[in-house]
This record gives structure tokens, C-alpha cells and sequence, in this order.
């Protein structure tokens, strides 16, 4: 361990199990000397096990469901209680959508689930950016960043409206990237992970052979969970000072490739088992 953030002070969403992203950037962080608050919703601190995380990272856990702004200032207020003053570091690892959770394609989606898609998955990323403005909750050069995925670029099978989301939480890495940098130092970025088996993962559509293909096509293969917060860990810490409003591919190449070798001999031999038509879309 290199003790990277020593004497740093955070909060972390999104850690519902020891498979989630979150989970793992916990686990560095306190190995690498931070402290931090863990927060997730009340049914998903419920539901998961997020308690025993806390104990491990000698922490607690404060509610908060991250599309709410009274949730995220109270948050961001007994937080900075807790600490004694401002922190330095926030992950933002939170998505969710009815539409794939419910099997609607996107050219049948459901409006509500649609907005409700944007508003945790993107929306309230801008709600936690605004409340840490509004409240002056991080200490110059902190460092925030979310999560994201290709498909906010590229279309990929079956993401659906988590696509669009995604786009919008990269857009507002950059724009209040932009004005949290120019008048508090501070960074905002966004990193675009490989597809990882967590429980938001496995929602995605076949993210089975996703994951086959992305680690064929990927020169240095899929990057794990735990590299994953090994960057992450990077970001927050004063190595990276001058990184801001930034969407950072943790693909293991992915994203620059075209076709491989390795998955065009798949691609061959699939040839001649052709796709069933029922599952073109
Ligand atoms: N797993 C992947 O393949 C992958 C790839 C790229 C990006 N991501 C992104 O990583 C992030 C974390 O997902 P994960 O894969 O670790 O799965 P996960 O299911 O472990 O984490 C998702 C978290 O979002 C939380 N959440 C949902 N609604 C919320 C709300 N209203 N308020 C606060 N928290 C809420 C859940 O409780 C859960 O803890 C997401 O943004 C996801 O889109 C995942």
C-alpha cells in the first residue's frame, strides 16, 4: 500500500454488495488511509450488506437516496459533522432502470421508467454537484467522480435507456467540471468502466457474452472490479491534480478498437450457427 490518501476524508455511494464497484473503492480506500462515510438508499441498505462494509472500513453508514436533494445535504452536512469540517474525495457509483429491469426495449420504453432512469443515473450526480457547491462541502483540489459506460458513445446491444443516461452524466462531468475547477479547484470526471458482474451489471441484457466479446476485443482483456478501484483510488488522490471534466475509458483498450484477431476467429466460426431471428432487436 502506498498510503495515497492519507489524511482524506469522503463519502462513498453505491456499495450494495462485496460484488459492487463501490465495494472495492471502499475496501483500497481505507487501504490506503482514507476515511469516509458509506451511503445507499434505505431499501438497498436493507437489502445488501453494506453494514459489514462498515465495520470492516471502521465507518458508518447515512441514508440517502442520491435523487433527493434534502437526502444528499443532509448527507453532505453530517458528513462534514462527523469529520470536522470539509472532505476530499466523493464516488458517485449509482444507477438504475425500470426499463431494463422490466425487459421494455427501447423502442417500447416506459416514460416514467425513462425519467425515473435519468433522474438516479445521471440527474442526481448534477443534485450532488450543486449540494457540495451550494454548501462549500469539498476542500480545494477534491476530486468526484461517477461512474459511466461506452454505450454512452457507442451503441451496444441491450443497454437501452441506461445509453442516454449515460451521455447526460458525462456531459455534466464537463460542465460543472467546468465551474466547480475554475472557482474551487476542484475535479470533476467520469470513468468508463468495462462491463463487470455486479448487480446492476448482470441486469444488462446478455452481459454474459457481453463480457466474452469486450475481453476478446480488449488488447489488455476486461478490467476487473478491483482495478477499477485501483484507478479509482488514483483519481482521489494529489497524483492526478490537474485531471478534471474527463470521461476515462478503464477498458482495457476497448473503447479504441475496431475488430480484433481474437474476436474475429469467434466471429468466423459463428458464422455458421446463425443468430435466431426472435432475438435480432
Ligand atoms: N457493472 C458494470 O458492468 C458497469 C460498467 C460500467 C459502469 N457501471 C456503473 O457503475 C455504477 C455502480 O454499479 P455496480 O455495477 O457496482 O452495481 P451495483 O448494483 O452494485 O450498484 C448500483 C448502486 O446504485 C444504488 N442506487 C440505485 N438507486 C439509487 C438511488 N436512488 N440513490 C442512491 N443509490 C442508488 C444501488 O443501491 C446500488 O448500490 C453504476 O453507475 C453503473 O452504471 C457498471
Amino acid at each position: 500500500m502506498y498510503n495515497l490518501l492519507k489524511g482524506k476524508k469522503g463519502i462513498i455511494f453505491g456499495a450494495l454488495n462485496d460484488k459492487s464497484l463501490a465495494w472495492k473503492v471502499a475496501e483500497r480506500a481505507y487501504e490506503e488511509g482514507a476515511e469516509f462515510i458509506l451511503t445507499n438508499t434505505p431499501v438497498s441498505m436493507r437489502l445488501g450488506e453494506i453494514d459489514a462494509l462498515a465495520k470492516a472500513c471502521n465507518t458508518k453508514v447515512i441514508a440517502a437516496d442520491a435523487t433527493n436533494v434534502e437526502d444528499l445535504e443532509n448527507l453532505l452536512k453530517q458528513t462534514m459533522e462527523h469529520f470536522g469540517g470539509k472532505i476530499d474525495f466523493i464516488l458517485h457509483s449509482v444507477a438504475m432502470s425500470m426499463n431494463v429491469r422490466k425487459n421494455r426495449t427501447y423502442d417500447d420504453v416506459d416514460y416514467g421508467f425513462f425519467m425515473k432512469t435519468l433522474d438516479i443515473s445521471a440527474i442526481s450526480f448534477h443534485k450532488l454537484l450543486q449540494s457540495c457547491k451550494k454548501i462549500d462541502a469539498i476542500n480545494d483540489w477534491g476530486s468526484i467522480v461517477a461512474l459511466s459506460y461506452v454505450a454512452a458513445q457507442r451503441t451496444l446491444y441491450g443497454y437501452n435507456d441506461m445509453a442516454d443516461a449515460k451521455s447526460m452524466l458525462e456531459s455534466i462531468a464537463r460542465s460543472f467540471g467546468y465551474i466547480y475547477g475554475r472557482e474551487k479547484k476542484i475535479r470533476v470526471n467520469t470513468v468508463s468502466q468495462s462491463p463487470t458482474l455486479t448487480t446492476a451489471g448482470s441486469g444488462v441484457k446478455g452481459v454474459e457474452g457481453l463480457m466474452d466479446f469486450t475481453e476478446r476485443m480488449s488488447p489488455l482483456g476486461n478490467a476487473t472490479a478491483d482495478e477499477f478501484a485501483d484507478y479509482c483510488i488514483t483519481l482521489f488522490s494529489d497524483l492526478t491534480r490537474k485531471v478534471t471534466m474527463q470521461n476515462l475509458f478503464h477498458d482495457g483498450g476497448f473503447s479504441s478498437m475496431g475488430m480484433s484477431l481474437n474476436a474475429m476467429s469467434m466471429y468466423n466460426k459463428s458464422l455458421e450457427n446463425p443468430i435466431p431471428d426472435d432475438i435480432l432487436r
